[in-house]
Order: C-alpha cells, then sequence, then structure tokens
C-alpha cells in the first residue's frame, strides 16, 4: 500500500515512523513534512488541495491521512472524496465540531452531552451580563481557529469582559472571535480522548494526558502541548464507560443525525470533576504530542487501522495495543511560545545503552535540514523524546534520558511530564 500523510509536525512523523515499520505499506509520502520526515518517505510540496488530489490519483497512492485541522476545516476530505480517493479524516461539514466553538457547543447542548455552562453571543452587553453571574475564574473563549490561543482563562471578571472586547472588537484574533463562548470554568483533571471513528463504528485509544503550560507545575503560558503520556491511570473502567455512554455514542449518533457522520480520528478534551467527565472541546485529529505516544503503543498495523476507518470497515479490524506505557517530552526552541528563534543545529549523542535503543526514539517536529545536510531546530516545538516502559516511571526515565542525549542552542523542555500519574 502507498500512503501519503498531510502535515509537517511530530504528529505527522510519528504516524509515519508507526507506517515505515508496517510490512503492508511500499511509499511513503508526506506533504509537506518536514527536515526529518525525508528520512521515512518522500517530501511532496504543494499549492492546492486538487493538485495534492491530482497527485494521489498519478500515483496511485491507496490512502490519505490528514494530520492537521486546517486542511480538515477547509474541507480536503470532501476534495479527494469527489474524486474517489479514500483519505482518513472528517469531512468539512464535520470538522466544525474543532472549526466553531459555537458549534460545538450548541451541539452538546442539542445532545445533552455534558459540558459547561455557557452562552454564545457577539454582543458584549450580552456577553458582560453572563459574566456576572459566574464565578472567576471565567473562561472566554473565541469562536473561530485561533491556533491554539483563542481561549482565556480571566482571574477576574473585569478581566474576563476586558477579553470579551477585545475578540468581539476583532482586535485580539481578528474574525475568530467577533462570536465568542462565555462559559463557567471546570476545576478538575483533564484527559485527552480519542476515538477513531468510520462513520459508523469507532474504537477508543488509551486515554492520554497532555501537558498544556510551558512550565512545571503547570505554570507560564498556554502551549500547543509540552510533553503526554499514554495510558493514564487517572481513567478507570467507570470512567471510560461514562465517556462512552455519555459522550461518544451520542456524539456519533447526533452528527449521523444530522447528516455529517463522523469519520476520522475525533478527539475529546475531557474534564473530569469529582468522578464525572465533561467536554471542554472537541478536534477533528490527533493531538500532538498525544499521538507520538499514542502510535508506539499501537500494535495492529496503522495501515490497517487507518485504511479501515477511512473505509468504513472498522467494525472488522482487531485493533490491539501493547500492554506498556509511552511518555513523550517535547523540546522546544529557546522563544516558544513567543516567537521564533533563531535556527539551531541538533546534535543527537550516539545511543549505546542497548535498553535506551530498543525502547526510546524521537519524533520530529520543527526541523528544516540545512544544505550542509545537518538538522536544525526551526519551528517552535522541534521534536519529542518518547520513552517505552512496563510503567509510566520506567518511560518516563528513558524518555529524559534520551532527553540528555539531545543538544541544540536555547533548547528547552518541561522536567515533570506525567508527574500526575506518578505522584504519591
Ligand atoms: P480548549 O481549546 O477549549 O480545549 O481550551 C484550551 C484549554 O483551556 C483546555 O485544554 C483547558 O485546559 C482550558 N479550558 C478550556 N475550557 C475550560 C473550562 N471551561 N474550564 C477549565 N478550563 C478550561
Ligand atoms: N495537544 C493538544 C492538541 O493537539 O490540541
Amino acid at each position: 500500500m502507498d500512503i501519503l500523510i498531510v502535515g509537517s509536525g511530530g504528529r505527522e512523523y510519528s504516524i509515519g515512523l508507526a507506517l515505515s515499520k508496517d510490512e503492508n505499506v511500499n511509499n511513503l509520502y508526506f506533504a509537506p513534512g518536514n527536515g526529518a520526515t525525508d528520512t521515512l518517505g518522500t517530501n511532496i510540496s504543494y499549492n492546492s488541495y486538487e493538485e495534492l488530489a491530482n497527485f494521489v490519483e498519478k500515483n496511485s497512492i491507496d490512502l490519505t491521512i490528514v494530520g492537521p485541522e486546517a486542511p480538515l476545516v477547509d474541507g480536503i476530505v470532501d476534495i479527494f472524496q469527489s474524486k474517489n480517493l479514500t483519505i482518513f479524516g472528517p469531512s468539512q461539514k464535520a470538522a466544525q465540531l474543532e472549526g466553531s466553538k459555537i458549534f460545538m457547543k450548541n451541539f452538546l447542548a442539542r445532545h445533552n452531552i455534558p459540558t459547561a455552562r455557557y452562552i454564545e453571543t457577539d454582543n458584549l452587553n450580552e456577553a458582560e451580563d453572563f459574566i456576572d453571574t459566574l464565578t472567576p475564574p471565567i473562561v472566554v473563549k473565541a469562536d473561530g481557529l485561533c491556533g491554539g490561543k483563542g481561549v482565556i482563562i480571566a482571574p477576574s471578571h473585569q478581566e474576563a469582559k476586558d477579553a470579551a472586547k477585545d475578540m468581539l472588537t476583532g482586535s485580539s484574533f481578528g474574525e475568530a472571535g467577533l462570536r465568542i463562548v462565555v462559559e463557567e470554568f471546570l476545576d478538575g483533571y483533564e484527559l485527552s480522548v480519542f476515538a477513531v471513528c468510520d462513520g459508523k463504528d469507532y474504537i477508543v485509544l488509551p486515554a492520554a494526558q497532555d501537558h498544556k503550560r510551558l512550565l512545571d507545575g503547570d505554570k507560564g503560558p498556554n502551549t500547543g502541548g509540552m510533553g503526554a503520556y499514554a495510558p493514564t491511570p487517572l481513567v478507570n473502567d467507570e470512567i471510560y464507560k461514562k465517556l462512552d455512554e455519555r459522550v461518544i455514542k451520542p456524539t456519533l449518533k447526533g452528527m449521523e443525525e444530522e447528516g455529517m457522520p463522523f469519520s476520522g480520528v475525533l478527539f475529546m478534551g475531557v474534564m473530569v470533576v469529582d468522578g464525572e467527565p465533561y467536554i471542554l472541546e472537541y478536534n477533528v485529529r490527533f493531538g500532538d504530542p498525544e499521538c507520538e505516544e499514542l502510535m508506539p503503543l499501537l500494535k495492529t498495523p496503522a495501515s490497517e487501522l487507518f485504511y479501515n476507518a477511512a473505509t468504513g470497515k472498522l467494525a472488522q479490524t482487531d485493533v490491539e495495543f501493547y500492554d506498556k506505557y509511552a511518555v513523550g517530552v517535547v523540546m522546544a526552541s529557546k522563544n516558544y511560545p513567543y516567537s521564533s528563534s533563531e535556527p539551531a543545529e541538533i546534535i543527537i549523542d550516539e545511543i549505546n545503552h542497548p535498553n535506551l535503543k530498543e525502547n526510546s526514539h524521537i519524533s520530529f517536529a520543527g526541523v528544516s535540514r540545512g544544505e550542509d545536510g545537518k538538522l536544525y531546530a526551526t519551528g517552535g516545538r522541534v521534536l519529542v523524546c518518547v520513552g517505552m516502559g512496563e510503567s509510566i516511571k520506567e518511560a518516563r526515565d528513558r524518555a529524559y534520558m534520551l532527553v540528555g542525549q539531545v543538544h541544540f542552542a536555547g533548547k528547552q523542555c518541561r522536567t515533570d511530564i506525567a508527574y500526575q500519574a506518578l505522584r504519591d
């Protein structure tokens, strides 16, 4: 099977890494890929999704897997499907679950799926009146895609009102903020739960925990995610059952009833409050860096999972995971998440310890290959060091041993990934 992966991050690298070890896979392509995906396959540049679809058609590529949300929200799946090409991901209509927070919140309300109390509005007075009814902190969200930055957790009524005003006047997020959601703050622990869906059936992957803040102890600014681990022991059978019955089933049924059956990855951002799961948000793709830990836990050939999901055959797919843990530590560039950084050469020490060699690896993200053939850190999140183990501690220790082997000027990482699973 020949496969194209759309995207350029660590998530796409990790999917490619899993597929590169898969006997069913011949040629792998990345569009556009990054400076390291060229070691797993061929990087392709493109100017439009139509052009990419033509490339897929011409080269008889059997399956396209879409990593990031932007092409999904732009309708890449619809374009490919109109040419009878097999593609893994939701339609443009279904991708609204991520593309519009207002669509998502109203969908949750229509289908009685537990979520924070909210209003949606484009009117500042209405926003201010609702803010006055809430106890701080208060959550203000821009409706549209803002590259993960459109959520403000305001510590006071005044700051919530200021955030609402900045969004509604277009000064903070442009068009994406002209309509907003204001909601109550949920105080609990956060999970990333993924269901691979084929429009009818679904498979729930081991639950993960991300670490969104830049600094140890969940301090500092929000980022795309500084590290993750899976499976998390913070989910027990009861929570999985509640998620299944109260969230996943009604979501997929609701999407089907509303004429947009969901296929692709349904990413549930969940807050567990007193043992009860609430939906914070949906995304319509794998999390990054969660994907980097989930892919190496997948025992079933990745091509089988994605191809069968894309062709409506999940019911006949037996998906298995290794009985192991994975911990991923993101190494980011100097000025992340504030601004870009000078390119810095990446030097990786030779790993001699057999134990580490076999149980750890790097997923490359914001990297470019220089004309000298060397790898340079050029993006915000540069790479993820992933450790595998029989326990979370073992996996975490290996991930950090690998971090110690990787060098580039200005590198930064958290030192406490997986702390919630490891505290006494
Ligand atoms: P979102 O993009 O909606 O997931 O929001 C980004 C982050 O803001 C989430 O991962 C949470 O950490 C936090 N957040 C969003 N909504 C709430 C809420 N209602 N209560 C508490 N934290 C929230
Ligand atoms: N790691 C969170 C996200 O991908 O949105």
